[in-house]
């Protein structure tokens, strides 16, 4: 027997990169972090939360708090507790947080969001926010954390390790967390009916399968990501859900690929950053959201007619988008509150490719540290 694999590569599973293998990951995490949590077709978590649901109904307001990629799930978070919960909802960087004197009562909720569970920043902000008479809810995917160990309540992610310094399944494992509590707590508050959180949880169910779909073919995202590769700047655009989405696809190519991009909220390009739109520029529109889909295409035919080169994010069935954009990429339909989970994997490969297109080190790029133990 000839044995071609020595053990680093076996630790990768046979991929090139912790990166990409973790990126594929993302089905059985996505399922591992709903399992069990479903009963009856409803959320359900009542083993995991020891709230109960007079406690629950006290809270007037919620926190999220977080660094880097948890953060951009927080901004998620804000959406999908306010729509489905009606709780006004903030979210803050941890850093920021603490020297900002937030307005916390014992009526607060804190949710702090951090994979590594140990981020300082973020550790010190739950800290702070217990010491101001707030409960605390962690959202972590290491057990026996330091915010596993010391937030009031706590959901894990089940992501299973991640060793990748660019965080892909802690992400959308961390989404998958949020949407589940903002579920629960539509349930126990009663602001959505019976059917429709049913039809939410069947549709969350549907999502490791769509996941899988999205992650079959990624040549046209290589493709375009061979392009971006020669180029030193260039802008991600969206509005709602899908502008925090571009946030956090811009991040994932900052943090590997050293490009430099801003993520825009696409209605505020004209107030400002259409300045810097020229011929040739690469532009990524993400517009997967109904509610703002003539807007956003607006948008994009705004930056085309400055000459940008536009590869358009859109979903299955839509045949207006590739009028307007320069490529096109489809997104499995789903609920517009779930889309994030599936709009971002494009984006990660898109993250990827670039960097190794640009022969960079994917797993451990430069100055960056998988977790940030000091403030
Ligand atoms: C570091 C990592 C990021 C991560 C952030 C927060 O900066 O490089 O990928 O998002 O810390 O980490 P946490 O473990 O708290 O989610």
């Amino acid at each position: 027997m000839h044995v071609t694999w020595d053990a680093a590569t076996a630790e990768k599973g046979g991929y090139e990169h912790f990166m990409l293998k973790e990126i594929h990951e993302q089905p059985k995490a996505i399922r591992d972090t709903l399992a069990g949590r479903i009963k009856d077709g409803l959320v359900d978590l009542s083993q995991e939360i020891s709230l109960s649901a007079e406690e629950l109904k006290r809270f007037d307001k919620i926190h999220f708090v977080a660094c880097g990629t948890a953060y951009h799930a927080g901004l998620i978070g804000k959406s999908v507790v306010e729509k489905l919960a009606r709780i006004p909802v903030e979210v803050d960087v941890a850093s920021e947080y603490r020297y900002r004197d937030p307005i916390i009562t014992p009526s607060t909720l804190v949710v702090v969001v951090s994979q590594s569970g140990e981020t300082a920043d973020t550790l010190a902000a739950l800290r702070e926010a217990q010491k101001a008479g707030a409960q605390v809810l962690g959202i972590t995917n290491v057990v026996g954390s330091s915010v596993a160990r010391e937030a009031d309540e706590v959901l894990m992610t089940w992501a299973g390790p991640e060793i990748a310094v660019a965080s892909t399944k802690a992400y959308t494992t961390q989404l998958i967390a949020i949407y589940l509590f903002g579920l629960y707590l539509a349930r126990i508050l009663e602001t959505r009916s019976e059917s429709e959180l049913a039809e939410a949880t069947e549709a969350l169910l549907k999502l490791p399968k769509q996941a899988e779909t999205l992650l079959e073919d990624p040549s046209a995202i290589r493709r375009f990501a061979g392009d971006i590769a020669q180029h030193e700047d260039l802008f991600f655009i969206g509005r709602g859900l899908d502008h925090a989405v571009v946030m956090e696809g811009s991040l994932k190519l900052k943090e590997i690929s050293y490009i430099h991009s801003d993520a825009y909220a696409a209605g505020e390009l004209k107030h400002g950053t259409l300045a810097l739109i020229e011929e040739g520029i690469p532009v990524i529109a993400l517009a997967t959201q109904k509610a703002v889909y003539d807007k956003m295409v607006s948008n994009i035919i705004e930056v085309k007619a400055r000459g940008a080169h536009v590869l358009g994010l859109g979903l299955e069935g839509d045949d207006e988008l590739g009028k307007s954009v320069d490529e096109v990429i489809t997104i499995p339909e789903t609920l517009p509150l779930l889309t994030p989970v599936l709009s971002v994997i494009p984006l990660q490969l898109l993250a990827y490719y670039t960097s190794t297109a640009r022969g960079l080190n994917v797993d451990k790029p430069r100055n960056l540290a998988k977790s940030v133990t000091v403030e």
